[in-house]
């Protein structure tokens, strides 16, 4: 008796990807250290944000109303990251996805493969941001989060109306920085990545290192001294701050910051000069654009405040030729010369007196 296509049994075998693994893959490939912070700044230039900050938040919350009782140990030390620029629907649908960028065929946009976010996942196992009206946790192991499963490992939620805060005061007062209200929609993006501690990562699936609050100084001041090389390529970020909240005080404290001097219609306008020439047909013969921009540089230490300001001559030249390219640039005075070239590549390079770098 043949049976009846009704009877057959259809069981869930479909390919599954393990998340944690993914993310184990992801951590190899990206170094720890400044990275994580230069991928942050780099996704928020491509987002067309002016102000970045980081600010270590050493206070230690509430946990007397949080979603879940598991969440009790991610109210310490955490990491704060702030952009002034808002998610669309389409980058938190974005974000969600590892290896999904949706910034292919945006030539102007640094991100391309959908991962270097996940490098966040070196200092955290529960990443979460605020930016519009919603708040979002990921927690890929699924272990820390009321009802999440391998199968959906995040939540996301609507503040706004749901006067989060009112009934989980303890959960949302943390991302309380930056202008972020938690009562109206936010006008930027804050990132909350509270520190992995040791006992967290001797179980955690997906890193074993462990973050400590001198961890993060030592990240900060190493950005402070790449600051300006940083700042070089980008877009529409014009600074990048860095701060302490300690415990006991009502606001941040600024440590460093380095950002782009005075900067007026026509340093904006140059440094969008690769957005521009992507937007519109490639260039046949070579093009050039060059300015001068000024750095400032400050480090605070106690009450007393280190300034410098750093002079650039950039040059962006779309060129066919590299080799011609690179020639021409030796013999030009210039103390520090920036480039793209726009061949079968985009590349970029910057040459100093003594060397030459392309990227
Ligand atoms: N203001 C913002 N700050 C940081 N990230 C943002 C911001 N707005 C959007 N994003 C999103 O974060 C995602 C993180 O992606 P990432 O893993 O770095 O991959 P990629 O940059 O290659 O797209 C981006 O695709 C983008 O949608
Ligand atoms: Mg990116």
């Amino acid at each position: 008796m043949e049976s009846s296509p009704s009877t057959i049994l259809l069981e869930d075998f479909g390919q599954k990807v393990d998340l944690t693994r993914r993310i184990r893959e992801v951590l190899l490939n990206y170094p720890e250290g400044t990275t994580v912070l230069k991928e942050l700044i780099q996704n928020a230039d491509d987002a067309g944000a002016t102000r970045v900050c980081f600010c270590l938040d050493r206070r230690v919350h509430g946990s007397d109303s949080l979603l879940s009782d598991g969440l009790a140990q991610w109210q310490g030390p955490a990491l704060l990251a702030y952009n002034d620029a808002v998610f669309t629907e389409e980058d938190f649908v974005s974000i969600s996805r590892i290896g999904g960028s949706t910034k292919h065929g945006q030539a102007w946009k640094t991100g391309r493969f959908g991962v270097g976010f996940n490098s966040v996942y070196h200092l955290t196992d529960l990443p979460s941001f605020v930016s519009d009206k919603y708040v979002v946790l990921f927690d890929p192991q699924g272990v820390y989060l009321p009802n999440v499963s391998s199968s959906n490992p995040g939540k996301r939620i609507e503040y706004v109306t749901s006067s989060a805060i009112s009934l989980y005061k303890d959960q949302f007062f943390p991302y309380c920085a930056f202008g972020c209200d938690m009562e109206t929609p936010f006008a930027g993006t804050l990132f909350r990545f509270p520190l992995r501690n040791a006992d967290q990562a001797a179980t955690s699936k997906l890193s074993r290192q462990d973050y400590s609050e001198d961890h993060i100084y030592s990240m900060f001041a190493q950005l402070y001294d790449e600051g300006v090389f940083t700042l070089l390529f980008l877009k529409s970020v014009l600074s990048v701050e860095m701060y302490t909240w300690d415990a006991g005080e009502s606001e941040p404290r600024k440590l460093y910051s380095c950002s782009v001097s005075s900067p007026d219609d026509q340093t904006i306008w140059h440094r969008k000069a690769l957005l521009r020439l992507s937007k519109s047909s490639l260039p046949t013969k070579t093009e050039m654009d060059a300015y001068s921009v000024d750095f400032l540089i400050e480090s605070m230490a106690g009450n007393e405040i280190k300034r410098e300001l750093i002079p650039f001559m950039l040059c962006k030249q779309w060129h066919r030729d590299l080799v011609g390219l690179l020639l021409s640039l030796l013999l030009r005075p210039e103390i520090m010369i920036f480039t793209s070239f726009l061949g079968h590549h985009l590349q970029h390079a910057y040459l100093t007196i003594h060397q030459i770098m392309v990227f």
